[in-house]
């Protein structure tokens, strides 16, 4: 079938192609439009899956995000987009919820005080938070640490889509109930939430609480070592036999 593209994004496509010759890569076909990913950039994920480099794949796509104006959150105080940080070969992945205001300082999720638990539940996972990937299901912060709405996750979260599917984990681990409703497109509560296996496009994913909650409520962390554990076992990792971090 034709089709007839605008002149913005045909020049878009011919940068696109232009970049790839540069790489090396001359071989391209258009996939259709993925029904499930509404927002997804047609013109950006030509030859994503032609490409097996991680790192590169992650470069392109932040490329493509660039200086990200798709939503409402890039004129409501965002100081810089947050894309996500980690080793791209990563076997574990956790995606949280949107960056708070440590997070848009610094431009990396997960550097707070909710941050700081997050590295202490990796180390007692037994692996470094260089290990493992992480992300948040949108990538600016939300003017006072609001929920993100839904046309924010709608919008955002194709480019975590990408993301996972770049990285190619064994496993996600969704922190808070956010994350995973958003993942799972569920709603839940986290009582049915963890403790369990989903699918996620092929991907195991686990949901646990939020460190952020868990601040609140440290009562929680036993609960939440018991869902780390079940992904320490998954990946072949040691499960100590004592007490949670
Ligand atoms: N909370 C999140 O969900 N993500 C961050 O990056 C920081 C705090």
């Amino acid at each position: 079938m034709s089709r007839t593209f605008d002149p913005q994004l045909r020049r878009a496509i011919t940068e696109r192609i232009r970049y790839y010759n540069e790489l090396g890569i001359y071989d391209f076909y258009r996939r259709e439009p993925d029904s499930e990913l509404p927002h997804e950039p047609e013109a950006s994920v030509i030859v994503e899956h032609q490409i097996n480099d991680p790192a590169l794949l992650l470069r392109m796509i932040r490329e493509d995000l660039g200086d990200c104006t798709r939503c409402p959150l890039h004129k409501q105080g965002r100081k810089q987009i947050v894309f996500g940080v980690g080793n791209p070969h990563a076997e574990l992945m956790f995606i949280g919820e949107a960056p708070g205001a440590d997070e848009d300082q610094q431009g990396e999720p997960f550097v707070g005080r909710a941050g700081q638990l997050l590295n202490n539940m990796i180390k007692a996972m037994g692996i470094q938070r260089e290990d493992v990937y992480i992300a948040n299901i949108i990538k600016c912060r939300p003017p006072g640490n609001r929920t993100p709405e839904r046309e924010e996750c709608e919008t955002c979260s194709p480019f975590l889509m990408r993301q996972i599917a770049a990285i190619k984990p064994k496993v996600i681990v969704a922190l808070g109930a956010v994350a995973a409703k958003t993942l799972l497109a569920i709603n839940a509560p986290m009582s049915e939430l963890r403790g369990r296996w989903f699918d996620f496009r092929g991907t195991k994913l686990a949901v646990t609480y939020h460190p952020a909650f868990l601040l609140r409520d440290p009562r929680q962390k036993k609960e939440t070592w018991k869902d780390l554990q079940m992904v320490m076992k998954d990946l072949g990792l040691a499960v100590p036999t004592k007490a949670e971090p």
